[in-house]
């Protein structure tokens, strides 16, 4: 089972505080079924150039090449890029997608999402050729019109959605009617550390095992397809 989005690497962003806790989340993480994890670091392109992003991203993957153990899951390369209006004419895009590949996780912005940002979505893909995969899909859905999952489905956009989504009681319905319509987003623990959000996608894993079984199946055949070109840094 692959977690396609996890705050892991040590002291990067809002996730992981140490190397200890990053071999804590990863033993977690194996415990669950995990079996390979791409590092997902916030990169917020107001803040931060990304060379400097890379630089920082690549000091705080040697931290944690410190502390992997055999039996850890394999560490693959990415991060959580924050959309911003010019995205798609970054010259930097390819070094941000996982290493290895061409999809690249987006974080979309929290507000009602305009037809131009749409568009500039979609050139992510269509001029870019990028596999473009959208984090956390339910943290969006209450700010759009009702269809949006579908809508991005449609025009070849991939989902994330968080192993939360799945484990509340008040979004499980929902998640699951994602999987009835067809829909099967890629999972992420968005795991960011061992306390308020550790490290969950087995108890998600385990009730899409249980309630959408047939989509699952499916879904996990695509999913471990994505990595296949992309070399794991670890592991
Ligand atoms: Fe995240």
């Amino acid at each position: 089972m692959i977690d396609f989005h996890a705050h892991i690497l040590p002291e990067m962003d809002d996730g992981s505080s140490s190397p200890e806790e990053s071999a804590a989340m990863l033993t977690a993480m194996a415990e669950q079924g995990v079996t390979s994890v791409v590092a997902t670091p916030h990169f917020y392109p107001d803040s931060e150039d990304p060379g400097a992003f890379l630089t920082r991203r690549a000091a705080a993957l040697k931290r944690l090449r410190g502390v992997w153990r055999p039996g850890m899951p394999r560490v693959y390369l990415g991060a959580e890029v924050a959309f911003y209006t010019g995205i798609s004419r970054s010259a930097a895009l390819p070094s941000l997608c996982t290493v290895g590949t061409e999809m690249i996780l987006v974080e979309m912005p929290f507000l009602r999402w305009s037809a131009s940002v749409l568009a500039e979505l979609d050139s992510l893909r269509t001029e870019r050729g990028l596999l473009v995969t959208v984090a956390h899909i339910e943290r969006y859905a209450d700010m759009q019109p009702r269809g949006i999952e579908r809508e991005l489905a449609d025009s070849g956009v991939l989902l994330q959605a968080n192993a939360s989504y799945y484990l509340s009681r008040h979004t499980a319905r929902q998640a699951l009617r994602l999987y009835a319509a067809g829909l099967t987003p890629l999972l992420g623990s968005d795991a960011h550390n061992m306390t308020s959000r550790p490290p969950t996608l087995g108890d998600a894993a385990a009730l899409l095992r249980e309630r959408a079984p047939r989509q699952f199946v499916r879904f996990t055949l695509f999913s471990e397809v994505l990595l296949r070109q992309a070399e794991p840094v670890i592991g």
